[in-house]
């Protein structure tokens, strides 16, 4: 058996003749097809604006920087990658960790406590951690009764949705970001999104993507005017254009995300020690199937089940590592938070491998195997 990672593309001839084409056409980079994957994500998600940037880092940057001041405090979850709070700090401003509930994602309860507690607290970025689109009508209610700015990171949820509130739509959000690197939903390579429904703010997110540069042509067509310290966060028309082809395919990339999803709970149902993070939803766009195992009636150390598992070509993931006890945030003085939800998750939990190119096959296999181990 091949390789069986925690994530991968999935990607056919459709999507390779798309590529082809830019690749000889007269764009590389800033042409048509970066509006037209802009018009692609608005239309999918129901934002009214779309920005383009060349990875979801940079997308959580510059919002960042459009959405915080100095010295603003703002309310995160352990349970992400890296660059949900590292880009608060790229604000200059500090990020606060907040315990996780059952499903993994942030405690909203938790957030409004520390809110009544702290004036400087300006901001919540909420992940809708593995696909579970965070409950909209908690975050609805934090933004109105305290006029607090909400980033969304969907990084893990674009087709997810919570009610008929979809990911991305930033209904109850001032912005939220998504991810195309390959593990996602769809890819474009290395690439991101910013989504709002704020014109202001979409127009700021414009210029910062390209130097603070505005074109200025009553003073000559080629001449421009620098009014923001901005970056250079271009998406090429290589990658915009994989992903308008990838877009394409989401439905039936997320069917197949959901069937695998359905076929591990069925061959684990009768199992004691293994249960999935969440009971089946059909609202999540499982980005991640995550399982909680009984390490310790099992007598067994997490550590040594993924390395059981990469023996036999199998490759599970920790989703995550808290983000509060990297040695980077021990130094800033965190990683002593009250997190006892996040400290037991993160002892059980473990990422099986999902994405629509996975065989039944290659799933039955990592599934007989997780059995002969546990
Ligand atoms: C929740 C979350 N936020 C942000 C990012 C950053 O996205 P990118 O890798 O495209 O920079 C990731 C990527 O892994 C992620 O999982």
């Amino acid at each position: 058996m091949d390789f069986i990672p925690y994530g991968k593309q999935s990607i056919d001839e459709d999507d390779i003749k798309s590529v082809v084409e830019v690749l000889k056409s007269d764009f590389l980079t800033t042409g048509s097809k970066v509006q037209e994957f802009e018009k692609a994500l608005c239309e999918y998600t129901g934002a009214k604006y779309c920005v383009c940037v060349s990875n979801g880092t940079a997308a959580l940057h510059l919002a960042s920087l459009t959405l915080l001041k100095e010295n603003d405090e703002v309310l995160t979850t352990p349970n992400s990658f890296l660059a949900t709070s590292n880009t608060i700090l790229y604000a200059k401003a500090k990020p606060i960790f907040v315990d996780i509930c059952e499903d993994g994602n942030i405690d909203l309860d938790l957030c409004e406590k520390e809110i009544q507690k702290n004036p400087n607290i300006k901001a919540i970025y909420a992940v809708h951690f593995s696909g579970k689109v965070v409950n909209q009508e908690k975050l609805k209610h934090l933004k109105e009764k305290y006029n607090i700015k909400i980033l969304e990171d969907c990084a893990h949820s674009l087709g997810g949705s919570f009610g008929n509130i979809k990911a991305a739509s930033c209904t109850n959000s001032d912005v939220s970001i998504l991810s195309f690197h390959p593990v996602k939903h769809i890819t474009t390579g290395e690439g991101g999104a910013i989504t709002t429904n704020d014109k202001e703010l979409y127009e700021k997110l414009l210029l910062l993507r390209n130097h603070g540069m505005k074109a200025n042509p009553n003073i000559a067509p080629w001449y421009y005017d620098m009014l923001e310290l901005g970056f250079n966060y271009r998406l090429t028309d290589i990658s915009c254009s994989l992903g308008i082809s990838q877009l394409k395919k989401i439905g039936s990339f997320l069917e197949k995300r959901k069937e695998l999803v359905k076929r591990y709970e069925n061959a684990f149902r009768d199992m004691e020690y293994i249960q999935s993070l969440y009971d089946y939803d059909k609202e999540s766009a499982y980005h991640l199937f995550v399982v909680k195992i009984n390490f310790e009636k099992l007598k067994m150390n997490k550590k040594d089940f993924v390395l059981k598992m990469r023996e036999k070509s199998i490759g599970l993931q920790y989703h995550y590592i808290p983000i509060n006890k990297q040695p980077f945030y021990k130094n800033l003085d965190y990683g002593d938070e009250k997190t006892p939800n996040m400290d037991k998750y993160y002892e059980h939990s473990i990422s099986l491998p999902l994405y629509p190119s996975l065989s039944f096959e290659e799933q039955d296999y990592v599934i007989k195997n997780i059995k002969e181990i546990l």
